[in-house]
């Protein structure tokens, strides 16, 4: 049974098809890559994956599980985690906070409930150790707002890792990250145990090609080309929208 199953997805949007009949399936445990020139319908993509916005038309399977009219929540509830493209985090709480909710798959930002989380002794100890992981230890204390966007973007990542997701979204997690910063994001989505399924969309062909399993390609909201590596690498459809899009 796969992970996730994509039938036929369409989504206009006032005239502008963001996405055409898009179907493809992807296996337990994969790393599935989404590239794809900028507006090629990536993002939207995701959003109707998650729940965030309707399919126009189409089906989409969670472990063989119709979601396609379930709200994100209850997505989010059957495994499903995403980040977003720009960083969904709580800017005014403190690091430790976003993650101290996170772990709880908590929605609620009222003061009570983060006091109760604080004095939950086994959940600190485990958000501590993802800050460790993720070397945001010593801007535990500092608001989100505060610490760098690099450190925002790995931040939202964290969260969505955080819950243990059996599918997880992620859009261009490398972009706008340091130098630095992009190989311990990669190592940490290398380390990622092969229970959670990940899809991703990524604008660096080298993270992209490094990472995957398999490719997805879109294309003015139409499915281009689908293959593993090698097959992605050499396909001339592909290699042309990507010299012809710059
Ligand atoms: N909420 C929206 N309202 C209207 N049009 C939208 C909306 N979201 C996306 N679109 C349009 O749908 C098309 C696909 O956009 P989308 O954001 O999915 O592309 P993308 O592949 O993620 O691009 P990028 O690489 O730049 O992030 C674009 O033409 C975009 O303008
Ligand atoms: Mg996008």
């Amino acid at each position: 049974m796969s992970a996730l199953s994509v039938t036929d997805i369409s989504r206009n949007f006032e005239g502008v098809q963001a996405l055409a009949n898009v179907s493809f399936e992807v296996a337990p445990g994969e790393r599935r890559l989404i590239i794809g020139p900028n507006g090629a319908g990536k993002t939207t993509l995701f959003n109707i994956l998650a729940g965030s916005y309707a399919a126009s038309s189409g089906r989409v399977a969670l472990f063989g599980r119709d979601i396609t009219h379930l709200p994100a929540y209850a997505r989010a509830r059957l495994g499903l985690s995403r980040t977003f493209q720009i960083t969904n985090l709580f800017f005014r709480l403190t690091v430790l906070e976003n993650v101290l909710l996170a772990l709880q798959a908590g929605n609620t930002t009222a003061s009570p409930v983060l006091r109760l989380l604080r004095q939950d002794r086994a959940l600190l100890a485990q958000a501590d150790a993802l800050l460790a992981r993720w070397e945001l230890s010593e801007h535990a204390g500092h608001a989100a707002q505060d610490i760098s966007y690099g450190q925002q973007r790995q931040l939202d990542i964290l969260l969505a890792m955080a819950v243990a997701p059996k599918v997880l979204l992620l859009d261009e997690p490398t972009a706008g990250l340091s130098a630095a910063e992009v190989p311990r994001v990669k190592a940490i989505l290398r380390s990622l145990a092969r229970d959670t399924t990940v899809l991703m969309i990524e604008h660096d062909m080298d993270v992209a090609f490094e990472l995957a399993d398999r490719i997805t390609v879109l294309h003015q909201g139409r499915l281009l080309a689908e293959g593993n590596v090698e097959a992605i690498r050499n396909n001339p459809q592909v290699t042309e929208i990507y010299l012809g899009s710059d």
